[in-house]
């Protein structure tokens, strides 16, 4: 059988984890997809830094474009802008699936790369920038495609939920339980687009494109974070039977779309009240499915590793069945051994 090879773009808080799965998982991987798994190297900023999880030193690469060209899916999981744009352009326009998980770039240039990734023929999959472990996006994009889809509310931040929750159940103050999510690894890189609510305005664009079958970027997103919220604020709230969370809301307005993030004042009795810690929750609003909510981690390395590897198992099964990414010679192989094990399991 020929390997499918991955390469791992970033080795932080998630694409540890993602080593980490991609190796000590490997052979249930294997079988689940119908091929080898081959993590042939991960590009990372400083080779000799200290990483969440050990993997061997020769794994790791400051050459990302190499490594790109030799790999036949990547998983991009560095965040900002560039150079993860340029980066998943090549490999998309190179005819290479991508997973990422990156947020804030496929809240403002999403279309440019789906665009790429159609005019050859690869897969460009996302699960994990929205909600951690939560499946949204499938759900989305797929499951609800038939139906009309009038309101989705999210706590699509587990950093500022975490504070809220924080301050609400135990009286902390503000930079405390900011200092605690950090430690607990929910924070990005800079804070700052957690608590001013940049990062689930990212995630409610993203949202947004799929529930209404449009494209809106995060310049589309009314923002007010939760930095003003204070104390009084949270003591008020509970006096008169509500929680303050930190909620996207994406809507149906008229003809239009109104997708905001903003410090909203939820009823106790509502699910989304009892969204604690760091979880993250998505109500949606359908007019033949009713109401749905999707629960779950919405932050942390290893729950947002699972999304990133579940992408990464369907693209590869997929490739396996015959998709792109592997040459044309190494189809009808491959294709019998994915039969082969599909009779021998059931
Ligand atoms: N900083 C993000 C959060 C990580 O707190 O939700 C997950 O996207």
């Amino acid at each position: 059988n020929q390997a499918i090879k991955v390469a791992l773009l970033g080795a932080g808080n998630v694409g540890s984890q993602v080593a980490r799965m991609l190796l000590q998982d490997a052979e249930t991987l294997a079988q689940r997809i119908g091929a080898p798994v081959e993590l042939i190297g991960i590009a990372v900023r400083d080779t000799s830094a200290k990483r969440h999880f050990e993997v061997d030193a020769s794994l790791y690469t400051t050459d990302a474009d190499a490594l790109i060209d030799a790999a036949d899916v990547v998983i991009e999981l560095t965040g900002g802008i560039e150079p993860a744009r340029t980066r998943i352009l090549r490999a998309l326009t190179g005819g290479k699936s991508v997973v990422s998980g990156n947020k804030a770039l496929l809240a403002k240039h999403g279309m440019e790369l789906q665009a790429a990734a159609k005019k050859t023929g690869a897969q460009l999959s996302y699960e994990a920038a929205v909600a951690g472990a939560i499946p949204i996006i499938r759900p989305l994009r797929d499951s609800l495609a038939g139906d009309n889809v009038t309101r989705v509310l999210g706590i699509m931040n587990g950093t500022t939920n975490y504070i809220l929750d924080q301050m609400d159940t135990t009286g902390a103050q503000f930079e405390d339980a900011l200092a605690e999510a950090q430690r607990l690894g929910y924070a990005e890189a800079d804070p700052t687009a957690d608590v001013e609510g940049h990062d689930a305005a990212s995630k409610a664009a993203i949202v947004a494109s799929l529930a209404f079958h449009s494209e809106f970027t995060i310049d589309d997103v009314h923002i007010e974070g939760i930095t003003s919220v204070t104390a009084d604020d949270v003591e008020a709230a509970v006096a008169d039977g509500f929680v303050i969370k930190l909620l996207a809301v994406c809507e149906r307005d008229g003809d239009g779309v109104n997708i905001r993030v903003n410090p909203t004042l939820v009823p106790r009795k509502h699910p989304l009240a009892s969204v604690h810690d760091a979880f993250n929750a998505v109500f949606v609003q359908a007019d033949n499915a009713g109401e749905l909510m999707f629960y779950g981690p919405g932050a942390g390395g290893a729950p947002t590793a699972s999304a990133v590897l579940g992408d990464f198992v369907s693209i590869a099964r997929r490739m396996v069945l015959g998709g792109p990414g592997i040459p044309e010679s190494s189809h009808a192989s491959l294709q019998a051994t994915a039969m082969k094990d599909v009779v021998s399991r059931y």
